[in-house]
């Protein structure tokens, strides 16, 4: 789908917890050409200290609706801005930006990692993938129960797991302390995950030890979002690359990881 710049029309903004919104946003134009991975970035209006447009992954697409939604964490001034507007206000974004997932073959059998706000591209990713429910293992990692999203409209996609770093819900630890990942991983054929930097080199690096395809959604820090003012670039195997343009999804083969 070509890159767009349009005026959203906000029809939801729910707070889901603490820090976690959920933003609705009504297209004009249609949205059949999103896919789990991309991203839009979002023009921070009525505010003359924030200049820069902000990027936040794709949770949902409705393709009939013409609806995108957005898992909003309030990480700064923008997003903390973001999460202030009213249903009914405009707010222009461009998208979608960036490569997305390599949807699975309808053989494969996936488990899909979301840490933090990177649970929103899974949850999308459980839901266009077209898999059978029993073979999509969904885990997903917060600090404490009050910072999970509620999953319930994803529940019939997979089968899903939890764990929390202070115990409060799932399993205690960290995603890969899971046994659906610790003790089971020769049991998938594809492994995706977004999240924290750390948590997906952890699951990055143990799925090149056992030869199994991965793909990660890197969050590097970005700005522009089309490849002009190189703030998001990695060092890949095949040299500088711009995780806004060549990624943010990447084969965990083509990393230096
Ligand atoms: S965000 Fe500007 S080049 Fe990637």
């Amino acid at each position: 789908m070509k890159k767009t710049v349009i005026d959203f029309l906000l029809l939801e903004n729910k707070q889901l917890n603490k820090d976690n919104f959920l933003l609705i946003l009504q297209s004009p134009l249609p949205v059949s050409g999103i896919f789990p991975g991309q991203f839009i970035n979002i023009e921070i209006k009525e505010s003359t200290e924030i200049f820069l447009r902000r990027p936040f992954s794709i949770l949902d697409v409705d393709y009939e609706k013409q609806t995108i939604s957005l898992l909003v964490k309030i990480l700064g001034r923008g997003s903390k801005k973001l999460t202030e507007a009213r249903s009914g206000q405009k707010i222009n974004g461009i998208f979608p930006l960036g490569k997305s997932f390599t949807l699975p073959e309808k053989t494969d059998n996936v488990i899909l990692i979301g840490g933090g706000s990177g649970v929103a591209p899974m949850l999308f990713l459980a839901k266009i993938a077209g898999l059978e429910p029993t073979n999509v293992t969904i885990l997903i990692g917060a600090r404490s129960a009050s910072d999970h999203v509620d999953i319930s409209a994803y529940k019939s996609f997979g089968q899903f797991y939890f764990t929390t770093e202070d115990g409060s819900l799932g399993e205690k630890g960290y995603v890969t302390n899971h046994p659906v990942f610790a003790e089971n991983l020769n049991h998938y054929t594809k492994i995706y995950t977004c999240g924290p930097d750390l948590m997906m080199k952890a699951i990055g690096r143990k799925a090149i030890e056992e030869n199994i395809f991965c793909e990660v959604s890197l969050e590097n820090m970005m700005a522009c979002g089309f490849g002009v003012c190189l703030c998001c670039v990695e060092d890949t195997k095949a040299g500088h690359k711009c995780v806004c343009t060549d990624g943010p999804v990447f084969n965990v083969n083509d990393l230096k990881w």
